[in-house]
């Protein structure tokens, strides 16, 4: 999606007022259009009970809530940005689990704070359409670093309509361009190649529309039993450059502004440019002293 397209991008502290300001009534205006999705995906995930489960975005718990009671809460978390929709999900999960002590975290999609490979499946429903267009690898990259080799993603976007409901969704893009935030940052996308840009193994995508139901798709991917493989490459959010392993400028970037993308396709997607040091566009694998040590490099790298 161009810029043009995709219309002004609500920033996270934007998005993180806009959700907590609508939490109270976000489920009236928006549940009844997204269920039939939503337990469609429940169904995807198909999540057993113990596995190691996150929900990225949990909003007002809707859908933890619904997995939790299926399957249990034992090693279930639920992160979300907006400090009212977690309130709202937290008493949710309190009154319908029956959970005292809810298990969910404040938190960024785009730099979770867990250990590599330390989920079994993921769910993340109606958020990476609100994210700035940038921000969907380096979210991406995100869920693969946390997900477990071989384990499951399932991911529902609202997106373009088929058929008749192309109306809805063309509509709906139109008046987004002119206000995106009365749209809480949310615009069709699809995304299928940006999943399998980003490493993991496309499962299926299944279309649901229909009178009364927002145009939307359900995504489920794996992450390849091999993990993403050698090709992980890092990103520094800030200067919007992304590095081989180990090259010494890179490693300078701070956590809070580092971001992994699975391959050079995911990171130019994004936006990033490659490191003139290392030079992640002509060698692949661990950044090695000399090589590509050209003056310009050198003086990327001093400039850092
Ligand atoms: C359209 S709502 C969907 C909520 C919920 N997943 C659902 O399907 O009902 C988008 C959610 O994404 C959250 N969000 C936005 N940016 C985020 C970020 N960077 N990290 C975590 N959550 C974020 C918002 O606070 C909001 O709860």
């Amino acid at each position: 999606m161009s810029e043009a397209e995709a219309g002004r991008e609500l920033g996270r502290r934007e998005l993180a007022a806009t959700y907590s300001g609508t939490a109270a009534f976000y489920d009236q205006i928006a549940q009844p259009f997204q269920e039939a999705a939503k337990l469609a995906a429940i169904a995807a995930l198909d999540r057993r009970p113990g596995e190691r489960f996150l929900e990225v975005a949990a909003g007002t718990g809707w859908l933890f809530s619904r997995v939790v009671r299926r399957s249990g809460s034992e090693g279930a978390l639920g992160l979300e940005l907006a400090a009212g929709m977690l309130d709202l999900a937290r008493w949710r999960l309190a009154a319908e689990a029956g959970l005292a002590a809810p298990p969910l975290v404040r938190g960024d999609a785009s730099y979770l704070p867990f250990a590599d490979a330390a989920f079994d499946c993921l769910l993340s429903s109606y958020t990476l359409e609100v994210l700035p267009a940038g921000l969907v690898a380096p979210v991406l990259g995100e869920l693969g670093r946390v997900l477990r080799p071989g384990g499951r993603l399932v991911l529902v976007n609202l997106t373009a309509g088929e058929g008749t409901d192309s109306a809805v969704s063309d509509d709906w893009a139109r008046r987004y361009r002119r206000d995106p935030a009365a749209f809480g940052g949310a615009r069709p996308v699809a995304l299928a190649d940006a999943v399998t840009t980003a490493g993991f193994v496309a499962g299926k995508r299944r279309y649901i529309g229909g009178s009364g139901r927002w145009p939307s798709e359900v995504l489920t991917a794996r992450k390849p039993a091999a993990g993403l493989g050698p090709a992980m490459l890092n990103g520094c959010r800030t200067t919007h450059i992304f590095c081989r392993e180990n090259c010494p400028p890179g490693r300078r970037t701070k956590p809070e502004n580092r971001v992994r993308f699975a391959n050079e396709a995911a990171a130019l997607a994004a936006g990033y440019r490659a490191c003139k040091v290392c030079r992640p566009d002509r060698f692949s694998g661990p950044w090695q002293p000399g090589q590509a040590s050209s003056r310009e490099g050198r003086a990327a790298g001093a400039a850092r």
